[in-house]
């Protein structure tokens, strides 16, 4: 996809291959609707008066075939109220606008904004962008009619410098959000551990340290827990630490994600009826690498260390047992009950290898951990466990400016006792009460104390539909924003 920005759109106008997208409010009239619908001799008012369109936002009227307009369509887009609209609101409009628009035939998308700061058209921009992102590599027989028309989007600005100048950030976040998107949505035929590695190795080339971890390197420093989980696969597992010095010598952020490149629940097999979304269930891990690219990318002020639990879980005649006795990095030994309850195992490693390599400010994990918290919350909110208010404060409040919102919930002592083992220092599950929430006081156990806030976002990584306008069916890429925005906050 590709982006500009331009002071004057009235070329647009005349452009044959340009679908207009104009940003309509519910309540007040914009300067820039007016503009269009005198060129048009008043057929968007004609339009707009017949149908049920108010310009609430969400939603978009299409009008083809404009007297005045040369291309091929007009979309009306919703920007809601106007004291309301924000550069939330834009992006969100933008990216209706360019679902609008996207197989009218047209090959570029102009949008009209009622206010064209550099901050609104930038955003505009970011909106179009990621509702563009589409994973159709292995797509070899689709025909022309049925792919996107659209190739490139502008922006009116009032300045388009200034509207370039604050897009440049936003194109480095949405290059890490495309980056996450990608790795998830690759089969796991194709995306196991070392080619996970291998394509986070690769972005050596924008500035960052990565480091990859082998077998035999984790069994020397006692990661049991870690390689149980990877011991029934043919695929060997590997830890992948990306580090980003862009802050001098603070004291790094940490950032650590689940990389279950596929979760069979290995001998604890999971049904078949849909097994194959266990592909996503490296989300954690792929929103990690997205961050820590587009932290490279916008060369952010700050320390951050990536670290990213690569396994795939798999049962064979190697795999890890229900029963078995695993001693975790940390000494702590585990009773593995469930080899489903993989992902735990995993970060429990590579939770104590980073506070205790890297002595971090904080840490933050992200997991597709338990379907428990689908149940908790549905598709809208991933939760958030923590064991410091203001780390969880701070991660709420830029979830909510990103989009990507999470709920907290408790870490109860009491709860403790549900994944108490009679031969083990734990089990590796609590029962069918308050699943999530055992799973994030048996992670608890491996923080020492730290700073740490836990993301379960096993409802979050993927979409089935296009709930969310920035974000198309498939992979969403969930936690790079918020965790960029995170980091913005320790920028000096
Ligand atoms: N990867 C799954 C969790 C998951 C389930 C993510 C559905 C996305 C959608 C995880 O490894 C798992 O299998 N968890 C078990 C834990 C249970 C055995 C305690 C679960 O949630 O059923
Ligand atoms: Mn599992
Ligand atoms: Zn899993």
């Amino acid at each position: 996809m590709q982006i500009a920005f331009v002071a004057d759109e009235t070329a647009l106008f005349e452009d044959g291959q340009a679908a207009l997208a104009v940003l309509v409010f519910e309540d007040a009239p914009s300067s820039v609707a007016d503009a269009v619908d005198r060129r048009t001799g008043g057929a968007l008012g004609r339009s707009l008066n017949a149908g049920r369109f108010t310009g609430a936002s969400g939603k978009t009227l299409s009008v083809w075939g404009v007297e005045g307009i040369a291309g091929p369509l007009v979309v009306m887009v919703g920007a809601g109220k106007r004291e309301a609209l924000d550069a939330a609101g834009v992006e969100a409009a933008a990216a209706h606008a360019y679902a609008a628009a996207k197989s009218s035939g047209a090959e570029t998308l102009a949008i009209l904004l009622p206010a064209r700061s550099a901050e609104f058209a930038a955003r505009a921009a970011m909106g179009a962008r990621l509702a563009a992102y589409r994973f159709d590599r292995y797509r070899t027989t689709e025909k022309p009619e049925q792919k996107p028309t659209l190739k490139r989007v502008v922006v009116a600005a009032e300045d388009a410098g200034a509207a370039e100048t604050a897009y440049a950030p936003l194109a480095a976040l949405a290059e890490g959000v495309e980056f996450a998107r990608d790795l998830a949505s690759e089969p796991a035929n194709v995306l196991y551990p070392d080619e996970f590695a291998r394509r986070v190795q690769a972005l050596t080339d924008i500035g960052l340290e990565v480091e990859v971890l082998d077998e035999a390197e984790m069994a020397r420093l006692g990661m049991g827990a870690l390689l149980g989980v990877g011991q029934g696969s043919v695929r060997d597992s590997r830890l992948v630490v990306a580090q980003w010095r862009g802050g001098g010598d603070a004291q790094p952020l940490a950032f650590v994600g689940k990389g279950v490149c596929f979760d069979t629940g290995g001998i604890s097999i999971k049904p078949a009826e849909g097994m194959e979304d266990m592909k996503w269930d490296m989300g954690g891990a792929g929103a990690v690498a997205g961050l820590m690219k587009t932290l490279a990318l916008r060369k952010a002020k700050v320390n951050a260390v990536g670290l990213l639990g690569l396994v795939e879980n798999m049962p064979d005649g190697a795999a890890q047992r229900p029963g078995d006795v695993v001693k975790s990095l940390s000494g702590q030994t585990i009773e593995v009950i469930n080899t489903d309850a993989e992902g735990r195992l995993v970060l429990a490693d590579a939770l104590w290898y980073c506070q205790e390599r890297f002595k971090p400010r904080f840490m933050v994990d992200l997991a597709t951990l338990t379907g428990a918290i689908i149940i908790s919350l549905g598709h809208d909110y991933a939760g958030l466990f923590a064991n410091d208010d203001g780390l969880a404060e701070a991660l709420t409040q830029a979830g909510t400016v990103e989009g990507e919102k999470l709920w907290r919930l408790p870490l109860p002592a009491a709860y403790e006792k549900q994944i108490e083992s009679p031969i083990a220092d734990m089990k590796n599950i609590g029962g069918r009460p308050a699943g999530s929430i055992t799973a994030a006081l048996f992670l608890q156990k491996f923080v020492n104390g730290l700073p740490w806030a836990h993301l379960d976002i096993a409802a979050v990584a993927w979409r089935k539909d296009s709930g969310w306008p920035t974000v198309p069916q498939g992979a969403t890429g969930f936690g790079v924003r918020l965790l960029n925005r995170l980091c913005q906050g320790y920028e000096g």
